[in-house]
């Protein structure tokens, strides 16, 4: 009996601790999460500046520069060895270089430069999200 009472104190204490460090574990990498929200703010920004047809090119250009070097974290956070993730990061930080040498000077051009960046966010999320 007290040993079988052991064997069943020792499993609950395992699986309390498992449960303790998956948690723990979850919460010591918060990176992949901040990436993914600090772009959504960026495009966010974008597309508020647009419905109020408000695009300062200068604020334009800070939002760009911002999702061009967030986007290069990608790969290495989240560290998804696929090629069809690894393509559509490499593929998302083309079009944003080109967005930002585009230097969007009116709504309709940041319209324009910021299309095919959603359509690689989507077909990432797509696929992975
Ligand atoms: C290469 C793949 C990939 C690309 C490209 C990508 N995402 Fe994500 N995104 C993900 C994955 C995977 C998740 C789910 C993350 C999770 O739940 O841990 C995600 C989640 C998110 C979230 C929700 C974050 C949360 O707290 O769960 C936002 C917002 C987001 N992405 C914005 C964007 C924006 C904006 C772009 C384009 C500029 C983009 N993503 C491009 C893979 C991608």
């Amino acid at each position: 009996m007290r040993a079988a009472l052991m064997i069943l104190l020792g499993l609950v204490i395992g699986v309390i601790g498992t449960a303790n460090v998956m948690n723990a574990l979850a919460a010591r990498n918060p990176m992949p999460k901040a990436v993914m929200e600090t772009m959504g703010y960026h495009v966010g920004e974008l597309k508020n500046a647009i419905k109020a047809r408000q695009c300062d090119p200068v604020k334009v250009q800070h939002h760009l520069a911002r999702l061009e070097s967030t986007a290069s974290d990608i790969t290495p956070v989240f560290g998804i060895d696929e090629k069809a993730f690894t393509d559509d990061a490499a593929q998302l930080q083309e079009r944003l270089h080109q967005a930002v040498q585009a230097a969007p000077a009116s709504c309709a051009a940041v319209a324009a430069a910021i299309k095919p960046v959603g359509e690689t966010c989507q077909s990432c999320h797509q696929q992975y999200r």
